[in-house]
Formats: C-alpha cells, sequence, structure tokens
C-alpha cells in the first residue's frame, strides 16, 4: 500500500528529522515501496486521508511526533504507524517518569532531582550539587539530541543551566553524572543489536558530537565481554520494555569505572542519519540500510 514517511515537524529536532526521514525515504524508495515525504509541519494530517495513505512510518523527532501526540491523532484516524504506541512513546520522551519507572523496578539508572519552573529555588542549587555528586548533569525532561543540555559542577553553572534548560520544557532533570564509557543498544523488532560505544574528547556526546563533529569516535561492537554484552542486551530489552517501547528504537547507558551499567534514556524514534548509531548497530549484524528501513516499517500495526 501507500506509505506516508513521517519527517520535519516542528520540534527543536526538525533538522535531524529531515535527515533522518529523506535517508529512509530514498531507502524505501529504492526498495520500491510506494512511499511519500509528510511533513506534519507543512500538511493537516487530512492530507493522509484524502490521499488515501494505507500507513505511516513515523520518522519525527522529539515532541508531537515521538511523544504520543502523534501516534494518538494516527490511531484516531485509522491510519496504522510504526513503532511504539501512545504510552511508550509517551514515557520515553520523558526522561523523569522513565527513570522513575526504572527506578521502581530496580533497574539500574543514576540518581536524580527533578527541577519544576514554578517551583525551582536557585537556593537550593549548592545542595544539589552536593546530593549528586558534585557534577550534575541537566537535561530538560522532554527532549532530543542533547538539545537543551548541560554538564555542571557549581551551583553558579547549575543555576544557570537549569534555566536554560527551562526554555525547553518546565520540568528539568539534574542527574548524577557518571563517569565512565558511553554505550547504546538498538533494538529492532524484539532483538538487541550489537552494542556502540560512543566516545567523544568533548565534555560529553552533545549535538556538535552527535551530528557535526569528526572527533566523535564510534566502537561497534562496543568492546565488552559477551557476559556484559548480554547483560547490556537485556537490560535495554527491559527498559525499553518497562517504558512500553515497541517496534523498534535505542536505550542509552553510561557505564562507571567499576564496570556497572546505568540507564540513560530510551528512544523511540532514534535517529536514521548518517551518523545515527542505530544504522551503525544494524550494518554490523548485516543489516544494511535498506533493509533496515524495511524492517521498521514492518513495526507498523494496525
Ligand atoms: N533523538 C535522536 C534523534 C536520537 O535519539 O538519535
Ligand atoms: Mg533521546
Amino acid at each position: 500500500g501507500k506509505v506516508a514517511v513521517m519527517f520535519g515537524g516542528n520540534s527543536a529536532e526538525r533538522d535531524v528529522s529531515l535527515k533522518s526521514g529523506t535517508a529512509v525515504l530514498q531507502a524505501l524508495l529504492k526498495a520500491g515501496v510506494d512511499a511519500h515525504a509528510f511533513d506534519p509541519a507543512e500538511q493537516p494530517l487530512s492530507v493522509l486521508l484524502d490521499e488515501q495513505f494505507d500507513r505511516v512510518l513515523i520518522m519525527l523527532h522529539g515532541r508531537g511526533g515521538e511523544d504520543g501526540s502523534m501516534q494518538g491523532a494516527l490511531q484516531l484516524l485509522g491510519l496504522p504507524y510504526t513503532g511504539s504506541g501512545v504510552l511508550g512513546s509517551a514515557l520515553a520522551m520523558d526522561k523523569i517518569r522513565s527513570k522513575q519507572l526504572w527506578q521502581s523496578l530496580d533497574l539500574p539508572t543514576s540518581a536524580f532531582v527533578v527541577a519544576e519552573k514554578s517551583t525551582f529555588e536557585a537556593a537550593g542549587c549548592e545542595d544539589i550539587i552536593a546530593r549528586l555528586g558534585g557534577t550534575v548533569m541537566v537535561k530538560p525532561a522532554r527532549e532530543g539530541s542533547s538539545i537543551g543540555m548541560a554538564k555542571v559542577t557549581s551551583a553558579d553553572a547549575l543555576r544557570q543551566a537549569v534555566t536554560a534548560a527551562f526554555e525547553y520544557d518546565n520540568e528539568v532533570l539534574l542527574e548524577r553524572y557518571i563517569q565512565g564509557r558511553e554505550f547504546t543498544v538498538s533494538l529492532l523488532q524484539g532483538q538487541a543489536l550489537p552494542s556502540i560505544r560512543m566516545q567523544t574528547p568533548r565534555d560529553f556526546y552533545d549535538y556538535e558530537a552527535k551530528y557535526q563533529a569528526s572527533s566523535t569516535e564510534y566502537f561497534c561492537p562496543g568492546g565488552l565481554s559477551d557476559e556484559l554484552e548480554l547483560r547490556l542486551a537485556d537490560l535495554a530489552q527491559q527498559a525499553f520494555k518497562a517504558v512500553g517501547g515497541s517496534g523498534w528504537g535505542r536505550v542509552d547507558f553510561m557505564q562507571d569505572t567499576e564496570g556497572n551499567f546505568y540507564l540513560l534514556e530510551a528512544n523511540t524514534v532514534p535517529g536514521m542519519t548518517q551518523k545515527s548509531l542505530v544504522p551503525m548497530a544494524a550494518r554490523q549484524a548485516g543489516i544494511d540500510f535498506g533493509q533496515l528501513s524495511l524492517s521498521i516499517l514492518q513495526t507498523s500495526k494496525e
């Protein structure tokens, strides 16, 4: 049938989505799929019905596309779509609720404090830094691609970073920074793909390290022992399932210097750009970009 590849959108990750969506659309066309670009920032959803699309491949990142709202709209329109449903999308988008849920299930995630715009007091920053071990990651609760994030080690810097993050969300996650190595595990139709370890000389794996810097290094597979690779894959599956994720996605981790893993977040529409991680892991597993795109398309359900 006729497939709408939805990308672009209005979120802060629009540029990333344009790259992901263009790549996937090209791949589907090459595979002979009757696929068409659809940007919800430029067209009303009613066009999907008028032009008799049969299903939607969601390649929108961030709010309005990855957070359950689009999933709910498509559901009401009766159009099958790829990836996670309303609940899983909404929960995974929200780093605070994800961590609360994982904590309640004894899945490992680092200590955190929630800052709310309406009640946040700069006076508490000193305490928060001390409570969270001296180095704190500041993250808007519902953003992607490290947008609005900062790594801080002083009360002053914390106050500034939280104020900046409130530009993106009324809730901000203040998370104990785990000194160590960063890993990610991609999930595709119930399978965990080989891990990737990301290494950047920058302060952390930020927007520039993700999409612009040539200094970022990727190791796939991530160089773990068989036992740890399995443990990481299992944690990724459990964490994804816990937030209600399905179809495909990616779960990000830190590993401390003693080897313990900590869940950072789950992504229900991870990047599919040239520099993105899921295509890299898939390639390592012998799945090329075209096959991966088709496999994602297959996750769409009624
Ligand atoms: N949020 C970006 C697109 C990612 O997770 O890859
Ligand atoms: Mg994310």
